[in-house]
């Protein structure tokens, strides 16, 4: 396999296909070393460092967009048959650019149910949602498009605009009760930071798939509570998961569907990664924080 690590020596310019929550993140993010990135939109903007692309339209981002490019990171889910909204209308450009690199975000849903077992990326895939099973589709279109390409394996992402504090203040928050029932999850300045640890380190040691997740996977409802907590409000009583199922969207319900801790060993064991967020008490202090600075609270 070969190798995509960051060279300092040369000038570098990512493109970020999905300028979303985490797309802009990581795109604010690569700014701040001094490196230009671009992020796509569906709705045509001013902002010169933005582009538009949407794969259901037929105009294509126009050519100066791509000139001088090295990295290109996917930020867009599967579309609904299944195709990556990037290969099936860009795979013939991106080849053309000689990138060093290619990173796309996907999901630990691929992995399916494990009962609240732990998951690593040696475990085989078995995705249990339409969208999981779309989405290792959209895996293997990257892994077999003969292009540079890394993919990252996200559990549920949270950071400042998106966390359950926002989710209380804008009173949409259910608190459910579910016994043995776990969730992962990520910080998004983890998931950009981890990105660009490994852009350094791939030379070394280039792992094609790989799980960016905290180290404490745990109930919602401790989430929850401690976000309660930390705002100096009371938690209403929690809701049973049984009663909850009549007030949660099909697909809300789903993601109580599969329980699964997931493993990050091979990002800050295996390759020496250091989470800036070790577990969500971590992420919503900054979260918290971040907020405060805002006035947002
Ligand atoms: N949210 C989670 O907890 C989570 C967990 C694991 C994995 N993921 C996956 O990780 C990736 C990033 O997540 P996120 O939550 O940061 O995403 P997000 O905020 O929902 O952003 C998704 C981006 O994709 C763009 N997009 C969607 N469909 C498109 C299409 N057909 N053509 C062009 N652009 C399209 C959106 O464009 P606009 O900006 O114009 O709307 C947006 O910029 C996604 O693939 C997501 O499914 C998310």
């Amino acid at each position: 396999m070969e190798n995509f690590a960051i060279d300092s020596s040369k000038k570098k310019k990512f493109i970020i296909f999905g300028g979303g929550f985490s797309g802009n993140y990581i795109a604010n993010e690569i700014r701040k070393l001094g490196y230009k990135a671009l992020t796509s939109s569906r709705q045509v903007t001013n902002n010169p460092s933005n582009f538009f692309f949407d794969s259901l339209s037929s105009t294509l981002p126009p050519e100066h967009i791509f000139e001088g490019t090295t990295h290109v990171l996917s930020c867009i889910p599967p579309d609904k048959s299944g195709k990556d909204p990037v290969l099936s209308r860009l795979h013939k450009k991106l080849k053309s650019l000689n990138l060093e690199w290619v990173g796309y975000l996907s999901t630990t849903g691929v992995y399916g149910n494990t009962f609240g077992e732990w998951v690593t990326e040696k475990d085989p895939a078995k995705p249990l949602q339409d969208r999981s099973k779309r989405r290792l589709l959209c895996e293997k279109s990257w892994l077999d498009s003969s292009l540079p390409v890394q993919i990252f394996r996200l559990p549920g992402i949270y950071g400042p605009g998106r966390s359950t504090f926002d989710s209380i203040l804008k009173k949409n928050i259910k608190v459910i009760h579910k016994p043995n029932q776990v969730f992962s999850r990520i910080h998004v300045a983890d998931i950009a930071n981890a990105i660009l640890f490994l852009l350094k380190i791939n030379n070394e040691n280039f792992k094609q798939i790989i799980n960016i997740a905290d180290n404490y996977p745990t109930s919602q409802i401790e989430v929850i509570q401690h976000s309660y907590k930390l705002l100096g409000l009371r938690m209403p009583e929690p809701i049973n998961f049984e009663d909850a199922k009549k007030l949660l969207s099909p697909i809300a319900l789903s993601f109580w569907e599969e329980n699964r801790r997931v493993s990050n060993a091979m990002l800050c064991k295996d390759l020496g990664y250091k989470l800036i967020h070790k577990d969500y008490k971590s992420g919503l202090k900054n979260c918290l924080e971040i907020m405060k600075q805002k006035n947002l609270i």
